[in-house]
């Protein structure tokens, strides 16, 4: 089989790199990759959002299946477009993706179906939202309507900081029309976990649980990020929680789309809080998350291209997921300055022979370069991106894989690097 996989971060390696292992791939694409994809998979100079050329190269090579990573393509109706030239591909339509498109949407559609979620309010004016935030308590979670690459929200400390939001959002629009609506919801404190589905639109498999830390430092402080390490199993999901989360959530969700008319194939990624209420959701993505796949899918034992074609064929129910018990953990070596400003191009040092049986880089913002003054010599890891590799292991318990993990990055440099030191330890 010939398999289309779409993006070129570190969770698009990884799913190459699990992809590579089926028996049943003869060729991997990817579009448009990365450096550590390239290995794998012969990498195409198409962007993940250009869904003609896309649709074009998979039916002139005759791709047998395409499965993307990112949520912009799904957003924009890549699913909708291949499936209309009759190619085989897994992912939400463009309806399904709504519910990371629209938190407006996504809030209205919790409420209508009773799952649980922080009480909130829909906005299209500033001047009412700025009135209703005069009366709230504090903090106040502020969140842009559309995609804004992880960065839409804000947890406001205080009136002041709430107003200058509004103001950025929807008057400055500084993450444009995203910020047309905003949603201001209550502020839930417990612990997060990231609670993952495949689905065929009517049968629900819940995932290996994972812990994401989205903040730039240690002891959670910093800005927010796209996520700067992970580890699974999450220790705050209980069977008892996984059943409860099913139950009141992930299948009432489903079914609440097919209500809707709305056959949900592929993932859904739940946020959610753990707060002495019970769960709660912060959020619905229509995708696999980073970096909590690079911790994902090396414990999961089935052929992930046979979960990928029961979803596409609506025979998810004839799968069954098998799982290594064992834990892993995964850090992220970021560039200097990420995730505000950062310089690219930095040579990276020391990764060769570090893959092992149970410990893996994946690469996120990595290109090769050739030396302008050796332009015949062999091209140089460069980094290209925030998020620059993924160092992941497993190891007989948490504490084994992080030591792998930290005692790894020890052989790995490139000018500014930086990672944090408190992943899968100390809980925030
Ligand atoms: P979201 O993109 O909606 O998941 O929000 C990004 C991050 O903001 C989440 O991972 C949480 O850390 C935080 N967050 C979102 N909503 C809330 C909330 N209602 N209460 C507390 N923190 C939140
Ligand atoms: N790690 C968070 C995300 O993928 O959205």
């Amino acid at each position: 089989m010939k398999v289309l996989v779409i993006g070129g971060g570190g969770r698009e390696h990884a799913i190459v790199w699990k992809l590579a292992q089926s028996p049943k791939v003869t060729k991997l694409y990817a579009a448009p990759g990365n450096a550590g994809i390239s290995r794998l998979a012969e990498c195409l100079p198409i962007k993940a959002e250009d869904i003609p050329q896309l649709v074009d190269f998979a039916r002139k090579t005759h791709i047998d299946l395409t499965f993307c990573g990112p949520e912009q393509p799904l957003v924009l109706g890549l699913v909708d477009e291949f499936k209309r030239a009759g190619l085989t591909v897994v992912g939400p339509d463009r309806a399904g993706a709504r519910l990371e498109a629209s938190k407006a949407y996504a809030k209205q559609f919790m409420t209508r179906l009773g799952i649980p979620t922080a009480p909130y309010e829909i906005f299209d004016n500033p001047q009412a939202a700025k009135a209703y935030l005069r009366h709230r308590a504090y903090p106040v979670v502020i969140k842009a309507d559309g995609v804004a690459a992880g960065k839409g929200v804000v947890i406001a400390q205080n009136l002041e900081e709430g107003l200058r939001t509004i103001d950025q959002i929807m008057i400055a629009k500084i993450f444009g029309s995203a910020g047309d609506k905003v949603v201001i919801e209550e502020y839930l404190s417990g612990q997060e976990l990231s609670f993952f589905c495949f689905t065929d639109g009517t049968t629900v498999y819940p995932l290996a649980s994972a812990r994401d830390y989205k903040r730039s430092h240690d002891g959670d402080k910093g800005l927010n990020t796209g996520g700067m390490g992970s580890y699974s199993p999450n220790r705050f999901l209980t069977s008892e929680r996984e059943n409860e989360i099913m139950e009141r959530i992930a299948l009432p969700v489903i079914r609440g789309l097919q209500m809707d008319s709305i056959r949900y194939q592929g993932i859904l990624y739940i946020g959610l809080m753990l707060t002495p209420q019970g769960p709660q959701v912060l959020e619905f993505n229509v995708r696999f998350g980073d970096p909590e796949t690079q911790v994902i899918l090396p414990r999961l034992k089935t052929d992930l291209v046979e979960v990928l074609l029961a979803i596409a064929e609506h025979q998810l129910q004839k799968v069954k997921l098998e799982w290594i018990e064992d834990p892993t953990v995964c850090v992220v070596l970021a560039s200097g300055g990420y995730p505000q400003s950062y310089e690219v191009g930095k040579p990276i040092f020391g990764l060769e022979d570090l893959n092992s049986e149970d410990s893996w880089i994946f690469h996120a913002g990595t290109a090769y370069k050739r030396n302008p003054d050796d332009p015949t010599g062999p091209p140089h890891l460069v980094t290209s991106g925030g998020r620059v590799l993924g160092v992941t292991a497993r190891g007989k318990t948490l504490e084994e894989a992080r030591a792998k993990v930290y005692k790894t990055i020890t052989r790995i440099h490139f000018d500014g690097m930086h990672y944090r030191k408190d992943i899968g330890s100390i809980e925030y």
